[in-house]
């Protein structure tokens, strides 16, 4: 069936637009502009061939996310994707302590035994921890020259073994679940390899939590093993979103960051001559680049819904597109500029929004916060050690970023 011609809404469904701006690694696909300036809440013809809705402006998007009748459960939303990496597979209720998948009350239950363990004071604590970490690594890269790749060199390991320390995952088994954790991100794995990766994962965090289980640390895992209320499957779930979740998503963010950092040296100059505006830097950055950019967040209606003047079936699912709201200049004037210093920066929805905003997103707001600082402090000189256009990006994957940043700090010759 030729979902195009399946809508009876008049106009024919939209497929969603990818990637970036041409010539651009930063901006948006021009078309999501198009969209939000000409029907905000659209038909979208889904990856899958069903046809739903996808959201582009920021009013919209906040009132879906807010809202209880769209449900985030696998049974009731459509395959956005030709493969689903969770447990149990699509169309199936959501595994326990898959709590990403979960509606209130079953999600509310998990969000409550984690959501103290990431709070900004828990944060804060471990500030000098994050700092050590970061400083290692810059040691590591001046002692090996003038010239590196900035993503294993420093924006992969930084929060991969800051969510290793808070979790309990010995980082000496880092390639393991990095690689793993790629291959089950990227929309061009297929659904064998997604489902071989979840599975490789899943063993890994089982035999973690069973060792947990015998001797448990003062560390997350260890905590929550502790506390006795969850099963070895809860908690090796637990265990792998938030692995996954917390190096991925802020690993991108690190390079793609430093890449329009230097993209953009008044901005840069600006950071580096005002220690003051590093946090409200850190939401703009999140804001201007929308690392989340493909299929997340999606929900489905669980009753009919009018919403924004149209009427959203029963079991359609709706698409929020992260870098069409982020962009949207009624809530940010000037939107496609870069502004560290811009008022209301924060109103991003880069986190989400609703009982499902991120949960690691204090942890990830004092890691961007000390690692840009540290990077551009010691090499003040840093700069892209190839053309721009040759920097390989990760257009294929549901975090967007950069593949490899190969920069250097030696002086210019
Ligand atoms: C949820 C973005 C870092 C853990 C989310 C959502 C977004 C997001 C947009 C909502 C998805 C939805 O509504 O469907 C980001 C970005 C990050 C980041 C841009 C980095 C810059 C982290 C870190 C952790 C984490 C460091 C580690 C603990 C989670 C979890 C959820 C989540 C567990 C699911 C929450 C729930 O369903 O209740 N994140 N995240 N994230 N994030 Fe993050």
């Amino acid at each position: 069936r030729n979902p195009a011609r399946t809508t009876g809404a008049g106009s024919e469904p939209v497929a969603l637009p990818t990637g970036r701006a041409p010539g651009c690694p930063f901006d948006p696909p021009p078309e999501l502009d198009r969209l939000r300036t000409a029907e905000p809440l659209t038909r979208m013809a889904y990856f899958d061939g069903h046809v739903g809705w996808l959201v582009t402006n920021h009013a919209t998007a906040r009132a879906v996310l807010a809202d209880p009748r769209f449900s985030n459960r696998p049974d009731v939303k459509h395959t956005v994707f030709a493969t689903v990496p969770r447990p149990g597979g699509a169309r199936q209720p959501a595994a326990p302590g898959w709590f990403i998948n979960m509606d209130p009350p079953d999600h509310t239950r998990y969000r409550r035994m984690l959501t103290g363990r990431f709070t900004v004071h828990r944060m804060r604590r471990l500030e000098p921890r994050i700092a050590a970490i970061t400083a290692d690594r810059l040691d590591a890269m001046e002692r090996a020259g003038t010239s590196t790749d900035l993503v294993s060199a420093f924006a992969l390991p930084i929060p991969s073994l800051v969510i290793c320390e808070l979790l309990g995952v010995p980082y000496s088994d880092h390639t393991l679940f990095e690689e793993q954790s790629s291959v089950m991100v990227d929309l061009e794995s297929t659904e064998q390899q997604t489902m071989a990766a979840l599975g490789t994962l899943t063993d890994y965090l089982a035999g973690l939590v069973r060792r947990t289980r015998t001797a448990p640390g003062d560390d997350l895992l260890g905590g929550l093993v502790a506390e006795g209320e969850l099963s070895d499957e809860e908690l090796t779930n637990i265990a792998l979103i938030l692995l996954v979740a917390g190096h991925e998503t802020t690993a991108n963010m690190l390079a793609l960051g430093t890449f329009a950092l230097l993209r953009h040296p008044r901005q840069l100059a600006a950071f580096r001559a005002d220690d003051a505006l590093a946090a409200n830097a850190v939401e703009e950055l999140l804001r201007y680049l929308s690392i989340l950019h493909l299929g997340a967040p999606t929900r489905a209606a669980l009753e009919d819904v009018e919403l924004d003047g149209r009427l959203v079936r029963k079991g359609e699912t709706v698409m929020v597109s992260l870098p069409a709201v982020n962009r949207d200049p009624d809530m940010f004037p000037d939107s496609a500029d870069l502004r560290l210093d811009r008022t209301g920066a924060r109103r991003h929805l880069a986190f989400g929004h609703g009982v499902h905003q991120c949960l690691g997103q204090q942890l990830a707001r004092v890691e961007m916060r000390i690692a840009y600082r540290a990077l551009f402090e010691r090499f003040p000189g840093l700069r892209l050690a190839v053309p721009a256009a040759e920097v390989p990006l990760r257009e294929t994957s549901a975090v967007y970023g950069v593949r490899r940043l190969p920069v250097t700090w030696a002086a210019p010759s």
